[in-house]
């Protein structure tokens, strides 16, 4: 039998990103909120975020960055559709079926990753799965939130940090050396922490209550500190391991692209691994947090501007809610950008 028909591997073959015009910047947010441009810089390191319009959703966005992706990836149409998201449309139906059926994928496979900030690489992984196993040939993976519909814009530790915004890229079927081919993921959860960051309301929890949910409940409530000691431990270790099985040696990484929640947990996770500061993706500075498209956004942006080469070392790391955490590598492959 050929190596081909037992061990697929995954091949990422397109991607694309999408952001709202409307810039929120630290200037506007302090007008409004006990906070400062100074102070959200210096702990943050994000300069300006992206909202979406009212009436706006995740699937627009998700569509939008779709579509770019799959022009990147050309003509072959893919057969199953991923969206990672902590802000679906609705809680009922997913919102990928829709996805698939506004970009045109007639009876394409579709179903949410439900991950928060880690989701990408959970449906990165499950998306490498479906192609390993033959289920699907080429896979659309979308990372999109908008956070701003669970932040209470009244909280300003929370309003500062997170935006709006989608990435996606393409997989394909191919060969584990080939250039693009995703691998060695390390993934893990811990749900005992499950109120550090936490919207309590609108699930099957809250409904079994006879009272209506407070304005807290409705909105992420987070308890930052921890969340942070959380994120650099979990997303160093994973991508430890994930190094460990791909062979690689830190110094041989060319780009860290770690979820994009703070500018001192990236840092802080590159100073663990032994990763220069200025190999370290800093896509947040213009998009703040954006849940589970901030990885496929910074690898978008750094491909766009040319900062990310074929050929090049790339190590995924992330964490979020759950909590959950995932990692993976790749060497860059040649892709055509639509940004
Ligand atoms: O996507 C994955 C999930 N999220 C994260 O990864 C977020 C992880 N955590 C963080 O990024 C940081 O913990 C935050 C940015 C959320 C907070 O930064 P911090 O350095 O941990 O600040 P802190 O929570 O310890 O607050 C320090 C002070 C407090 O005042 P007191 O108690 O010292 O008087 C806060 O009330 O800063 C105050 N503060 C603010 N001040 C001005 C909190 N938010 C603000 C603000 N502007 N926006």
């Amino acid at each position: 039998m050929s190596r081909r028909s037992t061990a697929r591997a995954a091949v990422l073959c397109g991607i694309g990103g999408w952001v709202p015009p409307r810039v929120v910047t630290n200037e506007e947010l302090s007008q409004r909120l006990a906070t400062t441009d100074e102070w959200i810089t210096t702990r943050t390191g994000i300069r300006e975020r992206r909202f979406v319009e009212p009436g706006e959703a995740t699937s627009d966005l998700a569509v939008a960055a779709g579509t770019r992706a799959l022009r990147s990836a050309g003509a072959v149409a893919p057969d199953a559709v991923l969206v990672s998201t902590a802000t679906p449309d609705r809680p009922l139906p997913a919102t990928a079926p829709l996805v698939a059926s506004r970009l045109g994928l007639r009876d394409a496979a579709a179903f949410d990753v439900a991950a928060a900030c880690s989701g990408f690489v959970y449906a990165l992984a499950t998306a490498a799965g479906m192609i390993s196993t033959g289920a699907s040939r080429r896979v659309l993976v979308i990372g999109a939130d908008v956070y701003s519909s669970i932040v209470d814009p009244e909280d300003r530790t929370n309003a500062i940090i997170f935006g709006d915004g989608a990435g996606a890229v393409v997989l394909r079927a191919g060969e584990d050396d080939e250039p693009g081919a995703v691998g060695h993921f390390v993934l893990g959860s811990d749900g005992t922490g499950e109120d550090l960051a936490i919207v309590a309301a609108g699930g099957s929890r809250q409904r079994t209550t006879d009272r209506s949910p407070t304005r807290a409940e409705q909105h992420l409530e987070m308890q930052g500190k921890k969340i942070f000691r959380h994120a650099v431990t979990r997303m160093s270790g994973s991508a430890r391991q994930s190094l460990a099985a791909a062979g690689w040696k830190p110094e041989e990484v060319d780009h860290l692209v770690a979820h994009q929640a703070n500018l001192r947990i990236l840092q802080s996770v590159a100073d663990e691994l032994g990763i220069d500061h200025e190999r370290c993706a800093r896509h947040l500075v213009d998009v703040g947090n954006t849940g589970a498209a901030s990885i496929p956004l910074a690898l978008d942006a750094a491909a766009a501007n040319g900062e990310l080469r074929p050929g090049q070392r790339v190590l995924l790391t992330a964490f979020g809610a759950g909590l959950a955490w995932g990692s993976c590598v790749l060497r860059w492959p040649d892709l055509a950008t639509t940004t």
